[in-house]
Parts: structure tokens; C-alpha cells; sequence
């Protein structure tokens, strides 16, 4: 059974059971990854974590080599990633802390490289109809379920450029179009692992109610404390999902590249 990725903070790294094996570096063709990737076993599976912003926290969202990352992944033999993400909730009724199981994007990213298709490989233009894998996500529910852990099921998450967080303007319309939740990094992470072939499923945690949704002023120390405040959760959640895995794939992600080349 090959590895399982997991992209989120270095707060998960301490599940029950888990042993932590080795560090490893990795080069890319595209660059350096945010980190070293932390290989680990949880009854007899290799699990392998990277920190998307560095283990220090100081690569902010637009500045993420995300082909790097997700390149290393698969260098390291993962076939299924498991992407973890703070998000400012959009839609009524989302709070903070609430964890929320993605099922659609909207990009808004402007700057990032998002292929690893730029011509030299030839023409590539993957179905991304579904953005996440659905075997994934009927495990995700499951293991929710199982470990008591409430999910919401569905979302459709906009991946905005940053650093700066948005207008409320800009929520409004975002939440017009259709958009529950609002994040930084959600894109191109999520289509450069279709591009590989590798199955993804987003997990995101409402950290704060997005621009304009409450009268608050927005701050990245209540994102920081309600992600801490929901690690406990969350670790068990994976825990859960680490172990519900199948060993073989039944979805459309394993074959992303078929017919998909001009
Ligand atoms: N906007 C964008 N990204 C975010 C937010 C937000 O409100 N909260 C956490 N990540």
C-alpha cells in the first residue's frame, strides 16, 4: 500500500500511535518544498507530513512553491493526499472551529505557478470537474462519524491570492458566486495533485468569520487560536481516516492523465 501525504501544521505530528521514522529532504525539478517532509508509521502505514509554510511558519500563502511540494510528494511514492487549512467561514451558519469537508473550488489565485504542464511535457489539460477525490471523501465522512467529530459535508471553498485578508466586498460577491469558505492556499496545491495523479481531499477548519460576515475586526492571533483550539479534534478525525484508508484506489484520480494530453 503506498504512502499517505498529509499537508497541514506540525501540531497533527503527535497522534496516538503514530512513530515518528525520519526526516527527508527533497529536491525537485521545481525547486525546494516548504520543508523537510517528516515520514511516519501508523499501524503499519507510512504517513509522510509536510508543513506547507515551513515548520517555522515563514513562507506566507503566495510565496508557497506548491509544485515543489506536491512534486516531493510523489517522489516519496504518495498516492493520496490528505490537505489541511485554516478558512474565514462565508456561508450562514458556519462558525469558528467548525470543520468543514471541501467538495468544490473557485480560484481567484492570480501569481502562482499552477502547472507542471508549461509545454516541455506536452499539452495537458486535466478534468477537474471534481476537485477532490471522492473515495477520500466518503472515508473522511465515515471516520467523522466513527470518531464522533462533526464534519460538515460540502463546501465550496474560493482561493484568494493574500496576504491581505479581503473586503467585505469581496465576501459578499465571493459568497454570490457561491463560495462557503475563503482561503490562501487551497490553489493550485489541489490541481497540481490531480496533475500527478495523485488523489486530494481538503479538510478545513473555519478559523474566524470571513470580512464583513461579523463586525470584528479580523486577526491572524484568533486564526492561530481557534487552529489550536481544534487540533484535538482533528487529530483524532485523521487518526480515524489514516486508518480507514483502502490499500488500493477505486476512483477517477488514478487515471487524471488519461485522455488528457493534446
Ligand atoms: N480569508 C482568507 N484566508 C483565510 C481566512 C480569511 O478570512 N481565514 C483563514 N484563512
Amino acid at each position: 500500500m503506498s504512502a499517505i501525504g498529509v499537508i497541514g501544521g506540525s501540531g497533527l505530528y503527535n497522534i496516538e500511535g503514530l512513530t515518528l521514522k525520519r526526516k527527508k529532504a527533497v529536491r525537485t525539478p521545481f525547486g525546494r518544498p516548504s520543508d523537510h517532509y517528516t515520514i511516519a508509521e501508523l499501524r503499519g502505514r507510512e504517513i509522510i507530513f509536510l508543513p506547507r509554510h515551513g515548520s517555522d511558519h515563514s513562507i506566507p500563502p503566495h510565496m508557497i512553491n506548491y509544485r515543489a511540494n506536491i512534486y516531493g510528494f510523489k517522489r516519496l511514492g504518495v498516492e493520496r493526499i490528505i490537505s489541511i487549512s485554516a478558512v474565514g467561514g462565508i456561508k450562514k451558519g458556519l462558525r469558528p472551529g467548525d470543520i468543514v469537508l471541501l467538495d468544490q473550488i473557485i480560484d481567484m489565485t492570480r501569481t502562482r505557478r499552477s502547472t507542471f504542464y508549461d509545454g516541455r511535457q506536452g499539452v495537458v489539460h486535466i478534468d477537474f470537474t471534481e476537485p477532490y477525490c471522492p473515495e477520500m471523501r466518503r472515508v473522511i465522512l465515515e471516520a467523522g462519524r466513527k470518531a464522533g467529530v462533526r464534519i460538515k459535508n460540502g463546501g465550496t471553498y474560493v482561493a484568494v491570492e493574500g496576504p491581505r485578508l479581503e473586503t467585505a466586498a469581496e465576501i459578499k460577491a465571493f459568497g454570490m458566486l457561491g463560495a462557503d469558505v475563503v482561503g490562501m492556499t487551497g490553489m493550485p496545491e489541489t490541481s497540481l495533485a490531480r496533475e500527478l495523479e495523485i488523489c486530494i481531499a481538503g479538510i478545513s477548519v473555519v478559523a474566524n468569520y470571513a470580512a464583513g460576515i461579523s463586525k470584528k475586526k479580523l486577526t491572524t492571533t484568533e486564526v492561530m487560536e481557534v487552529m489550536s483550539a481544534t487540533t484535538e479534534r482533528l487529530k483524532r478525525l485523521l487518526s480515524g481516516v489514516l486508518e480507514s484508508i483502502p490499500p488500493e484506489r477505486h476512483c477517477p484520480c488514478k487515471e487524471a492523465l488519461k485522455d488528457a494530453r493534446i
